[in-house]
């Protein structure tokens, strides 16, 4: 499944940078990397990541049938910048699906690391066998993903209207978008 990585990117600015699976030994790396989110968007993660005893926990269970993570990678000091993750049910009727969240550090948002690491995601995704790639977005939030997501062909399908509630309270419209892969060879 990584037979590819680690791959060399370049940020807009020429900050060479590495793409690769997310590994146990990363733990620490991951914990300082989720601490500069700000707490706005932690809100909506589903686990709070700013706890390292979450991160830790989940790193040491590394299972990578459900859940593939690749981080971007700062190669001048291995800080990590960038994450994002593939979540697989292992239930035969959904094994086709994946969902997928990103995260790049603000300082290094705006410099194509995000778009680098879909594509890559999605490439991944369509060596896994997998068919449709959803993601979530929290409308007024995420709106920068969405439009990223919107660029690489992810279509809007639901509106969850008022799902979910923001840190003030506020009830917020969920938008999933889905990509699709397998259908989409045909179109080379
Ligand atoms: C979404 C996110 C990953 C984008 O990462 P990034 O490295 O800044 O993305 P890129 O530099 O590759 O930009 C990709 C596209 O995103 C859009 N975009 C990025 N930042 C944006 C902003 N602040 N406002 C509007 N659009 C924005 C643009 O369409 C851009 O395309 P362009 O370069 O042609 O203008 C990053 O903003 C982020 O981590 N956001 C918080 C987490 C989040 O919302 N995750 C979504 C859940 S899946």
């Amino acid at each position: 499944m990584f037979e590819d990585y680690p791959k060399e990117i370049m940020t807009k600015d020429g900050t060479p940078i590495l793409l690769r699976p997310l590994v146990p030994e990363d733990e620490q790396c991951l914990a300082d990397f989720f601490s500069r989110i700000p707490e706005n968007e932690r809100w909506f993660l589903r686990e709070d990541l700013a706890d390292p005893a979450v991160i830790s926990q989940w790193i040491q269970n590394l299972d990578y049938n459900r859940i593939v993570p690749i981080v971007a990678v700062r190669q001048e000091d291995g800080a990590i910048i960038g994450n994002v993750r593939l979540h697989r049910r292992p239930a035969d009727c959904l094994r086709h699906i994946a969902h997928l969240r990103i995260m790049v550090d603000p300082e290094y948002r705006q410099q194509r690391i995000g778009t680098w690491m879909l594509l890559d995601t999605i490439k991944l995704a369509m060596n896994m066998g997998i068919e449709t790639l959803v993601a979530e977005f929290v409308e007024g939030v995420e709106d920068a993903a969405r439009n990223a997501a919107h660029k690489l062909d992810f279509f809007q399908q639901a509106v969850l209207k008022d799902y979910v509630k923001d840190r003030q309270g506020k009830y917020r419209d969920l938008i999933i978008m889905t990509k699709t892969l397998q259908r989409d060879w045909s179109d080379f």
